[in-house]
């Protein structure tokens, strides 16, 4: 007889775990050639098709497969492995000579170490009389892909410089304007040091570390969120389920976070929702600035930037974890404690009415259902927010916060694309353009998309006083024809209607995707980081799902040329009605910094809305108990 227990069933789509990222290192290692050299770039699972996860569901035990890039330092290119762990071996590989991996945060030092020990940078910073350099900082920003001769077949960094006045002061006070240098990630050599201009570097301190705060308010009294009965939401393993909301968390090292077969009531909206890009372009032509155009996720991966969120810091209340484990360069387990957050917010009122003749109110407070995480790239911080409504709307919310990017000028000549925060601290206007994909499952996984916009009618006997206005829908059939830009004058958006549902007054069941935070792009197309960034020429793009489209810049980013990913993506301008569609929708921020954004900037957001429109049969919200929450009291007279 065989005793052996069997293991316990992973939900197909959990991510990776620490042990499971270790037996894939191991696999490659044996099976890749050179495998004892071998960096691993990523590994992550490969999540199965749809038909896996719907058979999990039903009870079959589904196999566990993981995806691994990995690369040399002594050659180019990127080899990516698909590695089955249930038979534990590598069912393929392909290696692509192209291909460049991410930057890894374990790469960071590295590439300011070799900076800072080139004699012709040792010598730039001489000339600015800087002979210890100590608190010299170089940021690595990822180089773009700018035909340089010396750069082609490398895999480059491109740094910028600041400089600390003591151990804790904010380095971003003080930039070295004019000094550049560009470096082989892989052999660390220094391959160019720009040292040009004779701007002065900015010496005054501007700190926000609490060290250096001489006068701290003690106005502000405590505000506690209490829960006496718990939270109303339950997590088992990576399924959470909150009111009539049902969903999976998943992880990955390049998106971070990820909800997968999102549903409400029962009934299906997304089968995968994820931020699946980022660019953030600056403006400014002068000097070395072009070069920055960094692709936050497809260059550094957001999710192996993550925060550990730290209880009644970052989140408040009563707050559900859950750790994130990620691949080491090496092919070891790195473990973000605390990475994902999960809580519940009072949201105000969710609806009222007083009938004046009754005499009569109702009302009903709102609540929603929070899973956030957050990842610092540099001087940024990107808080991501998704929440889950009681009226089945979902939204995301994007917080940007850190310290901006930093460039030193004359004091009182800020030049033409930046805004002085602070005398001779520059601040360059900039944008942060994301990406969400959502794979669209609006009552099962055939939906199309309509473009709704409202127009005035023509004058004329059908409109005598001049005031008919109303809503048009276009079915938009094909990839290039749903490639489309938000119009604010005809209150456009976009339905995601359901192929096999309708409501009780016979329209499809649809949610809607309210695009409220578009940006202009202002790269030029043909440039050589607009020609990388296609992606945000359009503010919705709709594919037919294609398991290999899962990022708008193609798979590998780094140093691309801008080939993959969209608008090639739609050049088979494959039909999208009633089929499995693919939503991206491109917002973002597009930011000329403020001094109040200086030294430290509060968080400013953008995000987008879905919400559902004729999903529900009515508001589907009069079943919340009437309550008067007991902990609060009156300061204006006893009640
Ligand atoms: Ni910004």
């Amino acid at each position: 007889m065989n005793f052996q227990t069997p293991m316990t069933a992973a939900h197909p789509l959990s991510p990776l775990s620490g042990d499971e990222i270790k037996q894939v290192a191991a696999i490659v290692r044996r099976d890749v050639e050179n495998g004892a050299d071998i960096l691993f770039e990523t590994i992550e699972l490969a999540e199965p098709d749809r038909e896996v996860v719907r058979a999990h569901e039903q009870g079959t035990t589904s196999n566990r497969s993981a995806w691994a890039n990995v690369y040399h330092h002594t050659r180019p290119g990127v080899t990516r492995c698909l590695v089955s762990l249930t038979n534990d071996a590598v069912v393929s590989q392909s290696y692509r000579e192209d291909a460049q991996p991410l930057i890894s945060a374990a790469e960071f030092m590295g590439i300011e170490n070799a900076v800072k020990s080139d004699p012709r940078f040792i010598a730039a910073c001489k000339r600015r009389g800087i002979d210890d350099l100590t608190h010299v900082t170089c940021d690595p920003w990822s180089a773009g892909n700018f035909g340089f001769e010396e750069e082609k077949g490398r895999r480059i960094s491109h740094v910028f410089c600041w400089i600390r006045n003591s151990e804790l002061d904010n380095h971003y006070a003080h930039p070295i304007e004019g000094l550049n240098a560009t470096v082989d990630i892989s052999t660390q050599e220094v391959l160019v040091v720009i040292d040009e201009g004779d701007v002065p570097i900015p010496r005054a301190e501007a700190n926000y570390d609490r060290t250096f705060q001489k006068v701290v308010r003690d106005d502000l009294k405590p505000i506690d969120v209490v829960q006496p009965e718990g939270v109303s939401f339950k997590l088992d393993g990576r399924r959470l389920t909150w009111a009539d909301w049902d969903m999976q968390i998943g992880f990955n090292p390049r998106e971070g976070l990820t909800l997968h077969d999102v549903s409400v009531a029962g009934r299906p909206v997304l089968y995968r929702a994820s931020i699946a890009e980022m660019v953030v372009p600056y403006g400014s032509p002068k000097g070395a600035h072009p070069r920055k155009n960094v692709f936050d996720i497809g260059e550094y991966g957001i999710g192996r930037l993550c925060n550990s969120l730290e209880l009644g810091c970052d989140c408040l209340g009563a707050i559900q974890y859950l750790d994130a484990e990620i691949n080491s360069l090496d092919g070891g387990v790195e473990t973000i404690k605390n990475a994902i957050c999960i809580h519940e917010e009072d949201m105000g009122i969710l609806w009222k009415h007083w009938d004046f003749r009754l005499n009569r109110t109702e009302v009903r407070r709102a609540r929603r259902l929070v899973v956030s995480t957050i990842a610092t790239v540099g001087n940024y911080e990107y808080g991501y927010y998704w929440y889950f409504h009681l009226d089945g709307e979902i939204e995301f919310e994007m917080k940007a916060t850190g310290i901006i990017n930093t460039t030193a000028c004359e004091p009182g000549k800020p030049g033409l694309h930046g805004v002085e925060v602070s005398p001779g601290v520059r601040g360059q206007i900039h944008q942060h353009t994301f990406c969400a994909r959502l794979d669209m499952a609006i009552d099962g996984d055939a939906n199309s998309v309509v473009e709704c916009n409202t127009y005035a009618d023509p004058a004329g006997p059908e409109n005598p006083y001049g005031n008919a206005f109303r809503q048009h829908e276009t079915v938009l059939e094909t990839e290039k024809g749903a490639a489309r830009k938000a119009d604010p004058s005809t209150h456009r958006y976009w339905k995601f209607t359901s192929s096999d549902r309708t409501n009780h007054v016979g329209g499809k069941t649809a949610y809607k995707l309210m695009p409220s935070s578009t940006v202009t792009p202002f790269l030029s197309p043909d440039g050589p980081s607009g020609r990388r960034a296609g992606y945000t020429f359009n503010d919705l793009w709709v594919t037919k799902f294609d398991a290999d489209q899962r990022f708008p810049t193609g798979e590998f980013v780094n140093g691309s040329d801008g080939s993959d990913g969209f608008p090639n993506f739609t050049s088979q301008n494959r039909p999208i009605v009633d089929t499995d569609i693919v939503a991206w929708h491109v917002f973002g921020l597009h930011h000329q910094p403020r001094p109040e954004d200086w030294p430290v900037q509060p968080c400013i957001t953008c995000g987008f809305k879905l919400m559902p429109v004729g999903f529900f049969d009515d508001s589907n919200v009069r079943d919340l108990p009437w309550e008067k929450n007991a902990a609060s009291c009156s300061l204006s007279e006893s009640t």
